[in-house]
């Protein structure tokens, strides 16, 4: 099937799914490809409102903006709850209330965009210079001194509020936070730590650990992603070489580690004991940071191998996880790996949806997310 007919059948499911939706939003795939909804304070709420924004954009059809901006009072009164906050606010707010501003230039979008990146700069801490991750689990302080490899993806909200107040501080500090997850989550050999603890008051680094891949010392193959994606957003927002050049190295790590039909395990270094569950999610948020990647490359023969690699990914997902023959389906892939350890594999994901979207309208070459 051809990127713009996938497209197509993408946007009928959306566009069947949004009065069953309404102003709940999708938090995991259950196993009659119906989805479960999001609870009041979830890191995912914003991956619905970023594929009704990106296909409004590319459709002009009203339903999509009407449907996105029904999400809207939701993320406006969460911004009143800052305890359930934490650094996925760039998730959440990126594609939902940056992402209105940016197509219809709202201004109270805007000032709430702004509020999330404002708590966003307040989980920095300077002594280790990471952006916190997570809160605290059960009473445990344990997450106090921890910084993941997910929240690269956050730095887009702190980039965005630069260019938008003039404050160098949100750039400072998404700068910091970036060269902190080059120096201490990216391995020699290309490979990633999960998270990694740093002494919350001295900001002394301490050691990596996961908590979604196999083993601290195991490759997650979704964080492996968010890096890729990441990393390459951050260069294109910096300039600042080592950031593309770590992407690329992410990269070539997980394409020498791919399956025949190029969708990743849930892990690149899982013992052969293990259930070698797909991660249909760390497949499309990889696609999608090899086409960012391959505007950003001098090299035109290298540039063309990445773009080689991401449709060879975008084509082994078509051909094998789509939910296109189930007229039920709320979702769009299937086998996303969210947390194995957990139990929860095989399932439709909204970040593996939102990312399918955007890795397809980039091997069309649109470049206008809201990142
Ligand atoms: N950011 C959490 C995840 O990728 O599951």
């Amino acid at each position: 099937m051809t990127y713009p007919a996938t497209l197509t059948q993408a946007f009928d499911i959306i566009r069947r799914t949004i009065p069953k939706m309404g102003t709940d939003r999708p938090a995991i795939g259950r196993g009659d490809l119906t989805y479960e909804r999001c609870h009041n304070s979830h890191w995912v709420d914003g991956f619905w409102s970023g594929q009704l924004w990106l296909v409004y954009d590319e459709t002009q059809d009203a339903v999509f903006m009407d449907a996105a901006r029904a999400q809207r009072p939701y993320f406006i009164e969460r911004l009143d709850r800052p305890e359930s906050h934490d650094h996925d606010l760039g998730f959440l707010y990126s594609l939902s209330l940056v992402a209105d501003y940016k197509l219809t230039g709202d201004e109270q979008a805007r000032q709430g965009a702004l509020r999330a990146a404002d708590f966003l700069m307040g989980r920095y801490n300077p002594n280790g210079r990471f952006i916190r991750a997570w809160n605290d689990w059960e009473n445990s302080a344990k997450n106090r001194g921890r910084m993941i490899i997910d929240s690269l993806e956050n730095l887009g909200l702190l980039f965005w509020a630069a260019e938008q107040t003039g404050n160098p501080r949100y750039t400072d500090i998404a700068v910091a936070h970036a060269h902190t997850t080059v120096d201490y989550i990216v391995r020699a050999d290309g490979s990633s730590y999960h998270s990694f603890h740093f002494d919350p008051e001295s900001g002394e680094p301490l050691r990596g650990e996961t908590v979604q891949g196999y083993a601290d010392e195991s490759c997650w193959s979704r964080g492996q992603s968010w890096g890729i994606h990441g990393f390459a957003l951050t260069y294109r927002y910096t300039g600042d070489v080592r950031f593309r050049d770590t992407a690329v190295k992410l990269a070539d790590y997980a394409l020498a580690r791919l399956p025949d039909d190029n969708v990743p395990y849930w892990d690149y270094l899982l013992p052969d004991d293990e259930t070698p569950y797909r991660d249909t999610a760390a497949g499309v948020i990889m696609a999608a940071g090899l086409f960012l990647l391959v505007d950003q490359l001098d090299d035109a023969a290298n540039a063309e191998r990445y773009r080689d690699s991401a449709r060879a990914m975008l084509d082994g997902l078509i051909a094998g996880y789509t939910t296109f023959d189930y007229p039920h389906a709320e979702g769009l892939l299937t086998q996303g790996a969210s947390h194995v350890e957990k139990g929860y594999a095989n399932n439709m994901l909204p970040y593996g949806d939102y990312f399918f979207i955007e890795a397809l309208l980039r091997a069309l070459g649109r470049t206008a997310f809201f990142w």
